[in-house]
């Protein structure tokens, strides 16, 4: 049988496998396809699941017709349960991850509720100001993008240009604190989005699905001092 080319990565068909434990509206399943080869937005990350799921639990009504940018995307995981749940979302991430978002697009859009579109977004780029996803977002959500090799101003530039004059943008974010590396990179982080005017809210693990809880998963919710 031929394979069939589905992503920049040189990934195919073939070396997809999904998950399907993510739930829209309707409790119907979504199934994200992740590869076994390619880098680390290849494949759905613990603390993604856990955000989705959590958002899933208990932010169920907020996201409906909701503007929602996500970035580092990776598969879309956390994008695509947004959208499950009505809100019109654009996952974005580096240009190589575009076809794998689209892909997973394709293979849910039978239970997507709200848009889903995929967009490259290089952090640290300039935004398109003219371009209608990008402007009045309601959510941003960054998931398990905090870690070594990345560059942090150009992260934050990226969200404080994504709610730039509009306080009432929420930016949701997860990670996977492994090790004392990432833990002072996120630490890092939050200090600088505090130098930002951000407030940051801890989600208590209680309120994670129990295979969550543990001393690695962690969500935070963000919002701007008016
Ligand atoms: C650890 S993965 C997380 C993927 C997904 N959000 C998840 O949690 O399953 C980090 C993602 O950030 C993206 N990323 C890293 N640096 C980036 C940059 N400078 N611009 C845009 N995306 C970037 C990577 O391509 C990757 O998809």
């Amino acid at each position: 049988m031929a394979k069939v080319k589905v992503c920049y990565l040189n990934v195919f068909e073939c070396h997809l496998f999904p998950l399907t434990t993510l739930l829209n509206e309707n409790d119907q399943s979504l199934e994200i396809y992740q590869t076994k080869v390619g880098s680390v937005g290849s494949w759905c990350w613990e603390s993604a699941i856990c955000l989705a799921e959590y958002c899933y639990d208990h932010m169920f009504n907020e996201f409906r017709q909701k503007c929602i940018v996500e970035i580092g995307s990776g598969t879309g995981v956390v994008g695509l349960q947004l959208c499950a749940l009505g809100g019109n979302v654009t996952m974005t991430d580096r240009e190589e991850y575009v076809e794998l978002i689209n892909y997973n697009i394709k293979k849910n859009e039978h239970v997507l509720t709200g848009k889903a579109q995929a967009k490259t977004l290089f952090w640290g780029d300039d935004i398109d100001e003219h371009d209608e996803c990008f402007q009045n977002v309601n959510y941003i959500i960054v998931a398990n993008c905090v870690y070594h090799s990345i560059e942090l101003d150009e992260l934050i530039k990226t969200i404080c240009n994504l709610c730039a004059g509009n306080s009432s943008t929420r930016l949701l974010c997860c990670y996977e604190i492994r090790n004392d590396g990432i833990r002072k990179l996120v630490d890092e982080f939050h200090e600088k989005l505090i130098e930002r005017k951000f407030i940051i809210e801890f989600v208590d693990q209680k309120d994670f699905r129990e295979k969550y809880r543990n001393d690695y998963n962690t969500i935070v919710k963000c919002r701007r001092m008016e």
